[in-house]
């Protein structure tokens, strides 16, 4: 773990822009230095652009130190459309993976003369697409769509002007950010696409990603809407049952996928630190996925508390809400405290409605953090969840369930709700979160008995038949049928 301390801050905020980078630089080297998770080759095969490459639309997001826009196109020599054509027989073989993978759909639009290339890679493969390939990607899909499907997330380059040490702190998060989203590889985590030069003459330190529909936190308006649908006399016109059961089979599934993807990463030894609505959302296909990996920090033995399960870490951080009251009081903490900013985000989308939504700072660290004071548990939530919730935000950390126990209560939760659409088998039959058939066919990337038996040694992206729970995307069409890719 790197830190700053307070008499190197003070330095810091008279250092110039130029030692503010090395100073990022070196912490970002002892950072990798330290870890056992960064996959280099991978890092290395992420395609890296010049800011000035870039042509950059609206803003779509703003974080504390970053913005994300939308990326409308990449600068590429004038040449690019004339890359050597490929064999006639590699065409026949990339034709036949068309009907495989809905990214080679993208490669066969009509009005475009392109290449059909061996596009497996670019959505089952660690690492990247081509630059060229990259560019040509935004241009077509722009054109396709209209709108583009790639967004770029910037550090504020302002702050070098008027906040160095923040400036300094945005350029670690981004750069760490890079290495632990490109080490990563599991259907619920966001994809990285591109990234800013080594060492750009002009500073701009930036990432690419796969452009999401909306947020989490957008979402939960539209549940709401439809919650509040299923109410009073509109609901008995419209047949509320079903649809406030769909709706909430829906909520628990996100639950879910947000369990699992924290669950890979705690196996990786990485805590994520930042769980909340803002930090998740759906791509085009309506997949969910984890993203914003600035607080994300891989644990280490040297920062193990002596004879406890516990690290010494950056106390205070993530959003006031979500965070542990270990965290927020500045105590060792572990993966557990990701379980608990779960069980918050689970209470916002049980009951659509930010868990303690009137509470000021001061009254988070005065009753939640020292007190104990936490949301309700409500009747009508389904069984098993208050138990599940109480567990998850206990004060004893060792109380808390880790995200298995968490993914197997909640495949429970989920059972009586026998809802056909949500998770087809690998035959394409429906089955919920917990069931063997279901397990095997959704099992994550990290599983590793499933890679062993399609023969693959090394983290695989694998394609299943539903988007909503393991749909590898953003490279398709968003209406192209989802087809089972076999191992
Ligand atoms: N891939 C994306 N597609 C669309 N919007 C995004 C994407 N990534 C981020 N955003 C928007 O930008 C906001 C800030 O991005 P984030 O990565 O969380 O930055 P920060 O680290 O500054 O919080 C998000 O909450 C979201 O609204
Ligand atoms: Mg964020």
């Amino acid at each position: 773990m790197v830190r700053i301390d307070k008499s190197q801050l003070s330095s810091l905020r008279n250092a110039s822009t130029q030692a503010i980078r090395d100073k990022a630089r070196e912490i970002v080297a002892t950072a990798t230095e330290e870890s056992t998770i960064f996959d280099e080759v991978a890092i290395n095969k992420i395609p890296r652009f010049d800011g000035d490459e870039l042509v950059l639309g609206h803003v779509l997001g703003r974080g504390g130190f970053c913005a994300v826009r939308e990326l409308i196109s990449i600068k590429m020599p004038a040449d690019i459309d004339e890359l050597p054509r490929q064999s006639s027989i590699k065409r026949l073989f990339c034709c036949r993976e068309k009907t495989l993978n809905p990214a080679a759909l993208l490669e066969s639009d009509e009005n475009d003369n392109a290449e059909i290339d061996s596009v497996t890679e670019t959505t089952s493969e660690m690492g990247g697409i081509p630059r060229e390939k990259l560019a040509r990607y935004v241009s077509k899909t722009k054109k396709k769509y209209g709108t583009s499907k790639y967004v770029v997330k910037q550090v504020n380059d302002e702050l070098q002007y008027h906040d160095k040490v923040a400036y300094l702190k945005a350029i670690v998060d981004i750069e760490l950010e890079v290495k632990y989203m490109t080490s990563l590889n599991h259907p619920n985590i966001l994809r990285i696409r591109g990234m800013s030069s080594p060492n750009p003459a002009n500073g701009d330190t930036f990432i690419i990603f796969d452009r999401l529909k909306e947020t989490l936190a957008k979402r939960m308006q539209d549940w709401l809407r439809r919650h509040r649908q299923c109410r009073g006399i509109t609901g008995a016109v419209v047949g509320s049952k079903g649809k406030k059961e769909d709706l909430l089979v829906e909520r628990l599934v996100a639950a879910h996928n947000i369990a699992d993807a924290l669950d890979y990463l705690h196996n990786r030894g990485i805590i994520f630190r930042d769980c909340k609505p803002d930090n998740i959302g759906f791509c085009g296909h309506g997949a969910l996925k984890l993203f914003d990996f600035g607080l994300a920090r891989e644990v280490h033995e040297k920062d193990r508390v002596k004879g406890t399960e516990l690290y010494r870490l950056t106390g205070f951080t993530g959003a006031i809400r979500y965070m542990a009251p270990e965290v927020g009081l500045r105590k060792p903490y572990n993966f557990k405290a990701d379980v608990y900013s779960w069980s918050q985000l689970m209470w916002y989308i049980l009951e659509l409605e930010p868990p303690l939504g009137v509470y000021t700072p001061q009254m988070f660290r005065e009753r939640v953090f020292k007190r104990g004071t936490r949301p309700a548990v409500m009747d009508a939530w389904p069984n098993h969840m208050g138990d599940l919730m109480k567990k998850c935000w206990s004060p004893t950390v060792s109380e808390r369930p880790d995200f298995k126990q968490v993914k197997e209560t909640l495949g429970v939760v989920l059972l009586p709700y026998n809802n056909k659409k949500l998770l087809p088998n690998r035959f394409g039959e429906p089955c919920l979160p917990g069931d063997k058939e279901c397990r095997n066919a959704n099992a994550s990337a990290s599983d590793t008995s499933v890679m062993e038996a399609c023969g693959h040694h090394k983290p695989h992206q694998h394609h299943h038949t539903h988007a909503i729970v393991n749909d590898d995307c953003c490279d398709g069409d968003e209406h192209a049928p989802v087809v089972l890719q076999q191992c």
